[in-house]
Parts: C-alpha cells; sequence; structure tokens
C-alpha cells in the first residue's frame, strides 16, 4: 500500500519552530512526528511513501533518505512553490497509479487502517474521507452524511447549534487515482476547498468514516504543547522511549542526574542529558537528547528539544525551546517560543 504524506505547508503558526524545519518534523515525544505516522504506516502494512515538500524539504531528506534504516521505501515529490494539498496530490501523480492514502503529516493520529480501507472498498467511491468526532465543531469544517455514509456536503464553521453533525474532517483520505482527473496540475489547488467539494457535486462518491482514537492537529503551540501533556498522561498512547524510572518519569539512556533533583511527574528526558543539582523537571517536562540543564533550573510546562543548553537557575515555564538552544543563567522564560538555531538541518 502507498501513502502520500503532505509536508509541504509553511507552518506559519508554528514560528519560529517552523522557520528551519516543516512542521510535521517537529518532534513530539522526543522523535519527529512524521518519523512517528512511518513507523505506525509501516506496522500497519504501508510500505511506500511519497513525501510531498516544499518548505526545508532537505531537513526531512536527510532525515529519512530512501527509507531503508525504517525498512520503507521513500520517494519525494517536492514542489516549486507550495501546491496545497490538492496540487501536492497532483503534483505526485507518476507514483500513485493505485489507491493509495493520503495524510496531513501534521494531525496527530494513529489510525487502524483496516477498517478504513474496508469501508472504501465496500463502498466503492472515488474518496473516501477519514472523520473524527469533536465537541465543539463551530470552528472546522462540518460533513453532513446520509444514512450510508456519503457526504453530501460541508459546512464551514457553522454555528454550534446549527451544525448538521460534529463530525469534522480528520485530514486522511483514501483515494483512487481518478481523483487526478479533477485536479488541475500545477497550480495552488486546495483539497478541502476545491477537489472535495467538486467530486461532490459531480456524484463521484465521496464517503466519510469515522476513526476512533486520540486526534489532534498540533498546528499552534498550545495544541503542540498539549500533544505532548496527553502523550506524557497516557491519555494519546504513543510509544515513548526510555525507562519509568519512577511513577511518571521516562528518562533515556546514558542520563546523568546529580544529587538533589526532583522529578515532578509527568516527564520525559532523552538519551545523554545532564541535570544539575537541586534543579526541579516537571510536571510536565519533556527535555530532548544531549541536553544539559544547569543547577537549580526550574523546568515546568515545557518542552526543549535537542542539544539545548539550559545554564543554572534558569526557570523555564510554559515554554518551547528549539533545537541548541543555549540560555544565560538566571533567565526567566514564561511563555516563551524560542528557536536560536537557524539552518535549515535537523539538529
Ligand atoms: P499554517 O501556515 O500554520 O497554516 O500551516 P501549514 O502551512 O502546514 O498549513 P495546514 O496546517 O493547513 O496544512 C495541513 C497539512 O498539509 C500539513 O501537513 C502541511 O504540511 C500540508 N500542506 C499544506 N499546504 C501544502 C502544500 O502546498 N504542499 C504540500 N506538499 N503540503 C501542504
Amino acid at each position: 500500500m502507498k501513502a502520500l504524506l503532505l509536508a509541504g505547508g509553511l507552518g506559519t503558526r508554528l514560528r519560529p519552530l517552523t522557520e528551519n524545519i516543516p512542521k510535521p518534523m517537529a518532534p513530539i515525544a522526543n522523535r519527529p512526528w512524521l518519523e512517528h505516522l512511518i513507523i505506525h504506516l509501516r506496522d500497519h502494512g504501508v510500505n511506500e511513501f511519497v513525501i510531498a515538500a516544499h518548505h526545508c524539504s532537505e531537513v526531512i531528506r536527510r532525515y529519512f533518505g530512501d527509507g531503508k534504516s525504517w525498512n520503507v521505501n521513500i520517494t519525494y515529490a517536492l514542489e516549486p512553490f507550495p501546491l496545497g494539498t490538492a496540487g501536492a496530490i497532483k503534483n505526485a501523480e507518476r507514483w500513485l497509479d493505485e489507491r493509495f492514502l493520503v495524510f496531513n503529516a501534521d494531525i496527530v493520529h494513529l489510525p487502524q487502517l483496516i477498517p478504513l480501507l474496508d469501508f472504501h472498498r465496500q463502498h466503492g467511491g472515488i474518496a473516501t474521507i477519514v472523520l473524527t468526532e469533536v465537541d465543539d465543531p463551530s470552528s472546522y469544517g462540518v460533513v453532513e452524511q446520509d444514512d450510508q455514509g456519503q457526504i453530501l456536503r460541508f459546512i464551514e464553521k457553522p454555528r454550534r447549534e446549527e451544525a448538521p453533525s460534529n463530525r469534522i474532517n480528520a485530514g486522511m483520505y483514501i483515494l483512487e487515482p481518478d481523483v487526478m482527473r479533477y485536479i488541475p496540475a500545477e497550480q495552488e489547488v486546495s483539497i478541502e476547498r476545491e477537489t472535495f467539494p467538486r467530486l461532490i457535486e459531480e456524484n463521484t462518491g465521496v464517503y466519510g468514516i469515522v476513526s476512533s482514537g486520540y486526534w489532534r492537529d498540533m498546528g499552534t503551540p498550545a495544541r503542540y504543547r498539549q500533544v505532548h501533556w496527553d502523550a506524557l498522561n497516557r491519555e494519546f498512547p504513543l510509544p515513548i522511549k526510555g525507562r519509568e524510572i519512577q511513577p511518571g518519569v521516562f528518562v533515556g539512556e546514558n542520563v546523568k542526574i546529580s544529587s538533589g533533583v526532583l522529578f515532578v511527574p509527568p516527564v520525559l528526558i532523552g538519551h545523554n542529558v545532564k541535570i544539575g543539582h537541586q534543579a526541579v523537571i516537571g510536571p510536565y517536562a519533556v527535555i530532548g537528547d544531549d541536553c544539559q540543564i544547569g543547577s537549580r533550573v526550574h523546568c515546568a510546562h515545557t518542552i526543549v528539544w535537542d542539544r539545548s543548553l539550559i545554564r543554572d537557575r534558569s526557570r523555564l515555564q510554559n515554554s518551547i525551546f528549539g533545537y541548541r538552544t543555549v540560555t544565560p543563567a538566571g533567565e526567566v522564560f514564561e511563555d516563551s517560543i524560542i528557536n536560536q538555531f537557524k539552518e535549515a538541518v535537523q539538529a
């Protein structure tokens, strides 16, 4: 089975973290989200991937190469300018000559593929849109379906009481290659706003099925942090690297913890991390690989990416630090998003 991973957006809402990486490469629990997704899909029978990329595409290519280290094949469909979510599919047409999956690679969801593929096969449409149910659909595009699951229309951002359902597009599709006939080439096209409405209008058979399980869009700093807290709480059952040294405290290999360090769970520490004496880590702290945390640092509700140096007595609260951040001693960070490392390569 083939999957096209859409990873070519600019990720403006997650800047400055996405200034030098594509958003799907942002780490979730110390591993790029795209890697979690590829591993999950591989374990569910997907072995061919096409990654549609543009902004900082070399970060993805350097990290995954041809995919052999993950036992999959990866090819890259690079865009000269962002072609939008359908334009990117059209741009990858030469690799997509049989039924294929499409993922918005910034959506944090690990679907069970078999029931979704069975549904698509049984209904025989040109497209199946995977849906998720949300409490308040008023900030999304909501779908209206008939009792066979066929999608009749999308309603953008309905008032809560007027929404025909609480089902929204989950950012994952099963498509037949025939969809290519409905997407113009070499121009920006949105699948949500242009292609799906056209397919529905032309009665080609667009169906929707709900995929249960944890679902979140990680596109803003608040949501990106929340995905981490949900993973630490195990509300989102993401595989986490590390040994549980006390309840809710996961620690990688070769970690040096000085005297008097207090962990307040939940906490995740990467590999090769040094933590200075009397530091207080947590609650809700994720420290990446190869980081150094100085003495008496307080770090809570904060994510620190790999190879950062947090100097003594710093206070980190509700913040995100990009790769290779270096903080001055004694500095206070609250609600900060820091990206000091400007080269477009993975740390
Ligand atoms: P914002 O600028 O913060 O809205 O983020 P974004 O540019 O990533 O847009 P959005 O969140 O709507 O994108 C959803 C998914 O589609 C993400 O995985 C993007 O990487 C991907 N995507 C969006 N636009 C394009 C595009 O033009 N080409 C490709 N290949 N992927 C895209």
